[in-house]
């Protein structure tokens, strides 16, 4: 048998779960059902990270005990899975007994082996993110570079697994396996960082400073580095070490496979590293087999920014199930993340979101077809007449899902999955308004044609339901139950199930429509009140930047455009979409230099983010554009300027509308506004179109 083994990162019990976690986890779950259905054996894994400083601070603040701490907050996860209908096989605590022995028996065999030295170490070490930092890692203000929180100067013994010897063996195991990190841009990504040498870890923490951890097996003052007890909990839920030292299933699968290595872990791209660098080299030092894909996504932003406690922005999931439902939450998630892109939560676009796929066109046709059935035979599915090419057509998207769906998940492409499935709703909601069934049923000598039409489409819907059933198990169960039907298996997914005579069940709509003013339910914070900008102020206020393309990618739902990631001078890359198609190859594009319109509001296109805008030119050509081009001197992130107007540094950001207010147009090769050249560095940023034409 086929098998199937998803974790998702084992969450940190100091906070509320809140939709970045829901996300990874629903995911995991869907993915799992998927599975199931396909006929695989599988196994999905979640848990809590419940050792370490935050986990030990957020005990402090409470005033009780870190034990009574975890004990009491990891059940704030499980009650969420509940609710959301979660339905792992094991959920593991890092406190659980037999977690600690084996990291302790995993600990001390590499100590046997001579992977684990001791050393007196100094460095900058940060509380926040547990771990040090060499000099250069810090940021430009020499705080920690990840949550840019101040560091502190240590000096202690501490122990050091030889990490940086597996680099070669990682990076040529890297280069056999180009899919073992998904999206590829992340494994170009740890690729990048495999360029430099990769240093050992420190694995230990004293008890002096850290008393909540597993206690080293060779030094009783030591604990364990929190990320190496929490990466093994893949291994330890389903295995174990034998007395001969022998990895051994603990877990196995119904026909006795053994579980591990795991099919997926999916983590957010905020720790892909410790996954694709920690993990992978540890598993060589130990001799375990390696797992077979990490997958990392991206983060959901609300609107715009990062969620955070201190903006009050923190989108709570139980607040969004309590008053939608589960079910419309999940699919929310599942479609609106263009899995590794990050995504932008807004309640507007959830209560559009499930309006428009889920109580329009889900809803309606299953309505529709229910109470046509209803009134004109009596609740019993008809017997269908000769199919004409309309029915033919339905049947053979229907039959296309198959194909479609199975290999877009294969590569978890879920909302790509989600979107091919309503686009079979949505051809049904087509095919009943071209034949008006209602009409046909005011006469009487087109009743066989009646019936053909609610066949094919409540075969059509059967379908789409059962395809939507991973993601939305309680309404697709529910909506089948109106048809009369339900899931069995793997068959039911394919054209034939209906022959005609099914008794219909009762029916009720299943997805009503969100009909409220747009508020979230949560008070969200004021967007800061810009006060409107006068066209005059609109060139110094633009924050124009050299840009360097790194990436170009198609967008998986807008044929016209790309996904281009850019380097703008920042730590990370950009992500930018772009109607260019008609314009440049993805050859063409890669390693360009462009200027880009850095300050421009985020917004997203067709389901991603896009971080900002590239300058074209008009061409004669309808839909062909050329790039403008920065002058040669200039590097990813230097400031394009109009000459004689100073630029501003107040970091607003331009709405597209300010930048309507404008008008730049070529002249000479430069490009112009009235006057002023754009320029970077005194030297004129050039465009390779007619005089008079328009850079937009
Ligand atoms: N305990 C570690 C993981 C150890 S796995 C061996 C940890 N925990 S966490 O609770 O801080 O984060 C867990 C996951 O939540 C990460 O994958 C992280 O990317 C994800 N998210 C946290 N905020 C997020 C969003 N806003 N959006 C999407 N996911 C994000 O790290």
């Amino acid at each position: 048998m086929k098998n199937f083994y998803v974790t998702t990162p084992i969450y940190y019990v100091n906070d509320a779960p809140h939709i970045g976690h829901s996300y990874t986890t629903v995911l995991a779950d869907i993915l799992t059902r998927f599975h199931k259905l396909l006929g695989y054996q599988t196994f999905f894994l979640t848990g809590t990270d419940e050792h370490g400083q935050k986990v030990q601070r957020a005990a402090e603040k409470r005033g009780v005990s870190p034990q009574e701490h975890v004990d009491e907050y990891n059940l704030r996860f499980k009650d969420l899975w509940k609710k959301m209908g979660i339905d792992y096989d094991y959920f593991i605590r890092t406190t659980d007994a037999d977690h600690k022995k084996f990291v302790s028996d995993c600990l001390q065999m590499l100590w046997d082996k001579g992977e684990i030295y001791s050393k007196e170490y100094e460095g900058w070490y940060s509380v926040g993110e547990e771990r040090f930092f060499t000099q250069d890692e810090l940021d430009e203000n020499g705080c920690d570079p990840i949550s840019h929180r101040p560091v502190d100067w240590i000096k202690e013994k501490n122990y050091f697994f030889k990490m940086g010897k597996y680099q070669e063996r990682l990076i040529e195991y890297l280069e056999s396996h180009k899919d073992w990190i998904v999206p590829d841009y992340r494994w170009n990504e740890i690729r990048g960082f495999l360029k430099q040498p990769l240093n050992d870890l420190c694995i230990s923490r004293p008890k002096a400073r850290l008393s909540w951890g597993i206690p080293l097996p060779f030094d009783k003052d030591y604990v364990t580095y929190v990320w190496f007890d929490a990466l093994l909990n893949y291994v330890s839920a389903v295995m174990k070490i034998d007395e001969k030292g022998n990895l051994v299933p603990k877990r196995s699968y119904p026909d006795g496979e053994t579980i591990w290595p795991a099919t997926y872990h999916l983590v957010g791209k905020d720790i892909i590293t410790t996954h694709s660098v920690y993990w992978p080299t540890m598993l060589f030092a130990l001799g375990f087999p390696l797992p077979k894909h990490i997958l990392a996504h991206g983060w959901w932003l609300v609107g715009n920014d990062k969620m955070s406690k201190t903006t009050g922005n923190v989108v709570n999931p139980m607040e969004y199930m309590e008053k939608y439902g589960v079910d419309a939450f999940r699919y929310y998630l599942a479609r609106d993340m263009v899995v590794g892109q990050d995504a932008s939560f807004t309640h507007e676009g959830f209560v559009r979101r499930i309006n428009s796929d889920l109580a329009n066109d889900l809803g309606n046709v299953l309505n529709r077809v229910h109470r046509l059935v209803l009134t004109n035979f009596e609740g019993t599915l008809p017997k269908p007449g000769t199919f004409g090419a309309e029915e033919t057509c339905v049947q053979e998207i229907a039959n296309r899902l198959t194909e479609t769906v199975p290999e877009l998940l294969e590569s978890v492409k879920l909302s790509q999955a989600v979107e091919e499935t309503l686009s079979l709703v949505r051809a049904v909601n087509r095919y009943l308004e071209q034949k008006a069934p209602w009409k046909l049923a005011k006469d009487a000598s087109k009743k066989e044609e009646l019936a053909t039409v609610l066949f094919v489409s409540a075969e059509a819907v059967r379908i789409a339901l059962s395809f939507l059933f991973p993601v939305i198990p309680t309404k697709s169960a529910e909506g089948l139950a109106m048809l009369g039907t339900s899931l069995e298996g793997v068959r039911d997914l394919a054209w034939g199930k209906f022959h005609g005579g099914e008794r219909f069940g009762e029916g009720s709509a299943l997805f009503p429509r969100i009909v409220e003013d747009a508020k979230t339910p949560e008070a969200s914070p004021k967007p800061k009140q810009n006060k409107p900008l006068a066209a005059e102020s609109v060139p110094a206020e633009m924050d124009i930047r050299v840009a360097k393309i790194l990436e170009v990618n198609d967008h998986p739902d807008a044929t016209s455009l790309y996904v281009l990631k850019v380097d703008v001078g920042e730590p990370e890359p950009r992500t930018i979409c772009s109607g260019l198609k008609s314009s440049y190859s993805p050859e063409e594009l890669k390693d360009r230099m462009i200027v880009l319109f850095a300050n421009l509001k985020p917004a997203p296109l067709r389901g991603i983010m896009s971080n900002g805008m590239l300058f074209a030119g008009d061409t004669d050509e309808e839909h062909v554009c050329r790039l403008l081009a920065p002058p040669e001197v200039a590097k990813p992130g230097d400031r394009a300027t109009f000459r004689g107007i100073s630029p501003s540094t107040d970091g607003r950001i331009l709405k597209l509308k300010d930048f309507e207010k404008i008008s730049l147009e070529a002249r000479g090769k430069a490009v112009v506004c009235g006057e002023s050249v754009l320029e970077v560095s005194g030297k004129a940023v050039t465009c390779d179109i007619q005089d008079g034409a328009k850079v937009h």
